[in-house]
């Protein structure tokens, strides 16, 4: 009798076709997408289905089902994870023998295990651009409730975001939600976070994959402190005299300018008040994506959207129209600048990178070029200039980021005007 059984949310009938009756381990070449992984207890793999990428983990059932849960938790919460599929329970082989269980998620486009990171590019400010990532998705996590239980590199999966990395998490499989964290359980979680990635940096350095200028113990060390800082900033109490009232805007400020909009502040006064203390109480990623999604449709990462705000800004200032109804020039900005921009690139080269990401890269390129030029150089101009001279010449990412080619329409999302979010999360953070 057959009894195999897949739990999910949105059951795609497709994955009945998948090989369940044979252990991951052996399943054919022919399903699977040869894409880099990290380092896992569990054996795991990508398979293509439907268009789309799923990564497969054979795991007890238990805890497929428990971090099946976990994930879907976690992205009510709005945090970046990776998207749970299903739970695959029942399997058994060719001979009636009961198989593990399987947990599916959806593949993370776009994203990169951090060995890819470092093998692609050995700046030595990597490492500690994939620390500040995973510094805030860290405190993202704590801010709610989440204790992570085994924070590492390997854990987590990055994405390009215009100058820095956002991180997503990909293994929930030791986490749990609790309605707030103690400090004890932040701090266990900031230690043991600092232990796994020295040992992964270490690891890389014995396999050569690290340059010598890294420093293993300081980029441990980096972590705490940056998670420190960020917590602190989101969440410690600020007093100051009644007469300093710009005090409250000025932290509102500092919180946009970390990525965070505010969504409740308390404000307290002493019996006398003169003293006025403020602590903020709601705060949620995403200030700049949000901002750019409201004036433009484009859902893009944060420091993505903060890099095109910033030309829209300058847009705003040239055209001279600063009194005009904002959505109407973001609209027109969008229409005569951004998307013509990333429509110049040929389409086979288009799918190296997320259009916010490439249009990203031809501002820091026309910059370059025209201050070897000495004079502004045009959009237009940039742009042929960049495709020729850097896009090109990049390793081709399609592999890497796993956007199989013909399956992903970059154009769709180019296109995606205020009334169409996308559904899925390909180019969704934190809105
Ligand atoms: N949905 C996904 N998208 C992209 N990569 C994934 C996905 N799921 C797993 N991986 C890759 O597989 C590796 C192992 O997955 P993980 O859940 O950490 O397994 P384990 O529990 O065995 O440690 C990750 O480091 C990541 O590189
Ligand atoms: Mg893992």
């Amino acid at each position: 009798m057959e009894q195999l059984q897949i739990t999910s949310a949105a059951p795609d009938s497709a994955l009945l076709d998948l090989p369940w009756r044979t252990p991951l381990a052996d399943w054919p070449a022919d399903v699977l997408a040869a894409l880099p992984r990290g380092i896992s207890r569990h054996v795991v793999r990508f398979v293509r289905l439907d268009g789309r990428v799923l990564a497969i983990k054979e795991i007890s059932e238990a805890v497929a089902f428990r971090e099946y849960d976990l994930l879907r938790q976690l992205r009510k919460l709005e945090i970046p994870a990776v998207r749970p599929v299903g739970v695959v329970t029942g399997r058994l082989d060719d001979d009636g023998e009961p198989l593990e269980a399987a947990l599916v998620t959806e593949h993370l486009a776009f994203s990169l295990p951090y060995r890819a990171v470092f093998s692609q590019a050995l700046r030595p400010d990597t490492a500690a651009r994939l620390i500040d990532a995973l510094a805030v998705l860290l405190v993202r996590l704590h801010l709610v409730g989440f204790y992570w239980g085994d924070v590492s590199l390997s854990n987590t999966l990055f994405r390009r975001d215009a100058h820095q990395f956002a991180a997503y998490l990909v293994d929930a499989e030791t986490g749990d939600l609790h309605r707030e964290l103690s400090r004890g359980q932040r701090e266990y979680d900031v230690d043991l976070a600092r232990t796994n990635i020295i040992g992964e940096l270490m690891d890389l350095a014995a396999g050569e994959l690290l340059d010598e200028d890294v420093d293993e113990l300081a980029i441990g060390d980096a972590l705490v402190s940056r998670y420190a800082e960020l917590w602190e900033a989101l969440t410690g109490v600020e007093s100051f005299g009644s007469d300093e009232r710009w005090r409250v805007a000025a932290r509102i400020d500092r919180l946009n300018d970390l990525g965070f909009d505010v969504g409740e502040l308390s404000i307290t006064t002493d019996i006398d008040g003169t003293t006025v203390r403020i602590q903020p109480q709601v705060v949620d990623a995403g200030h700049h994506s949000r901002r750019l999604f409201r004036l433009t449709g484009l859902d893009v990462q944060d420091n993505q959207a903060r890099r095109l705000l910033n030309d829209l800004d300058s847009y705003v200032a040239a055209t001279d129209r600063q009194e005009d109804d904002p959505q109407m020039v973001a609209h027109d900005w969008s229409q005569n600048i951004f998307q013509p921009t990333i429509r110049a690139v040929p389409r086979d080269l288009r799918r190296k990178l997320e259009p916010a990401q490439l249009f990203h890269e031809i501002l820091d390129h026309r910059w370059f070029i025209s201050e070897q030029a000495g004079r502004d150089v045009p959009m237009p101009e940039a742009t042929a200039s960049y495709v020729e001279h850097v896009l090109r010449h990049r390793p081709d990412e399609k592999a890497i980021l796993g956007a199989p080619p013909g399956e992903q329409d970059l154009d769709a999302d180019v296109d995606a005007g205020p009334d169409s979010a996308p559904e899925d999360d390909h180019f969704h953070l934190s809105t």
